[in-house]
């Protein structure tokens, strides 16, 4: 299949091809999404081919404004709609009970709840109002890859598979939102994957939150089912640095000749003449710079000569949760 590259001002082309059941990668505030009608189950299933996707993970609809989520999903918590009000747009997926049929199959992946977000993004937003119907969207990476933050991350993993790529340039967060389960009973919000609102955001308007016991111990099944799979993979080796990179990089040097080192400007100031590769995530300390260029970075070193990356570690507050998060998965947990 020959995948069409689409410049956002046309936009309705991606229309034209969402609505023959094709699949459109496009861009929100977290990372690009590969988009399909929500209703429409051979255009879901395409999905799940071209990514390699397990068929058990499901996968979130995208809506337009409040009133698209109240028309498609009815019977919306009150609690559900109070977040919707206060986080929306915004990288918040909430998830909700769902009626059986009222999103293709392949959507829910058999469960009874679908997730639900409104992206904090106009080109995103018109095109699903120009569709008129929710998109269903994951990550528009292959299974297992980092999750792309760039129309050309995009064209890398899934050209020839999909009909169409809207370039909207980089995405703004770089991590993808923040999923929740609120429990209708008793108002508690659980936080399955971490992502751009972080607990703090939410404990502002919820007075339960807590993390999913899998985020914190790696021994539990994780409630989301994507969450359980290995991700963020580059095809280099990667380590979380957790204490003086001076000792880390003469520990690594016995392993490999050819370091990348993903860090701050001030780490690569001081240790760059030791690797092979740098990429900067920004100045130190700056959380927001570092999940904004984390995936691009993960992805840079395919082209160098970096056999073994280094990786910069955070304390685990804020969003430097979900920075953690993805960047664990990348290593596998290996930490230096
Ligand atoms: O920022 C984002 O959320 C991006 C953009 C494109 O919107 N999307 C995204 O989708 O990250 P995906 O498919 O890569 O991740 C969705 C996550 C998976 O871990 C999935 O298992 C979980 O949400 N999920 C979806 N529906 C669920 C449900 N009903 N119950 C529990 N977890 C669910
Ligand atoms: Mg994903």
């Amino acid at each position: 299949m020959k995948t069409s590259w689409i410049d956002a001002v046309d936009y309705l082309d991606a229309r034209s091809l969402l609505l023959q059941g094709e699949l459109v990668a496009f861009p929100t505030e977290t990372v690009y999404g590969l988009g399909a009608d929500a209703t429409d189950s051979q255009a879901v299933s395409k999905i799940f081919k071209a990514k390699g996707r397990p068929q058990d993970n499901p996968l979130i609809v995208h809506v337009a404004d409040i009133n698209q989520a109240k028309e498609w999903l009815r019977d919306i918590p009150p609690k559900a709609l109070e977040l919707m009000d206060y986080f929306w747009p915004g990288p918040l997926t909430i998830i909700l009970p769902v009626e059986k049929g009222r999103f293709a199959p392949e959507v829910t992946a058999g469960l009874s709840t679908v997730g639900v977000r409104m992206p904090d993004h106009e080109l995103a937003r018109k095109l699903i109002k120009s569709v008129n119907r929710p998109l269903a969207a994951p990550s528009a990476n292959l299974s297992g890859k980092p999750s792309p933050t760039r129309p050309d991350h995009v064209w890398h993993d899934l050209s020839g598979k999909i009909a169409g790529i809207i370039d909207g340039g980089p995405t703004g967060v770089g991590l993808e939102s923040t999923v929740v389960e609120l429990s209708p009973q008793t108002d508690k919000l659980t936080i399955l994957r971490p992502g751009g609102i972080s607990k703090e955001d939410l404990a502002k308007r919820v007075d339960h939150v807590i993390y999913d016991v899998s985020l914190n111990d790696h021994s539990h099944a994780p409630k989301a089912p994507g969450m359980k799979y290995k991700h963020y993979s580059p095809k280099e080796k990667v380590y979380l640095v957790t204490e003086d990179w001076g000792l880390a990089l003469t520990k690594i040097l016995k392993e490999s000749q050819n370091i990348g080192i993903l860090a701050n400007d001030k780490i690569i100031q001081q240790y760059g003449d030791k690797a092979v590769a740098t990429y900067s995530l920004g100045q130190a300390d700056d959380v927001i710079s570092a999940s904004h260029q984390l995936f691009n970075g993960l992805r840079y070193f395919e082209n160098t000569r970096a056999q073994v990356i280094l990786a910069e570690t955070f304390p685990r507050k804020g969003i430097a949760m979900a920075y953690m998060n993805r960047l664990e998965k990348a290593a596998g947990f290996k930490t230096i």
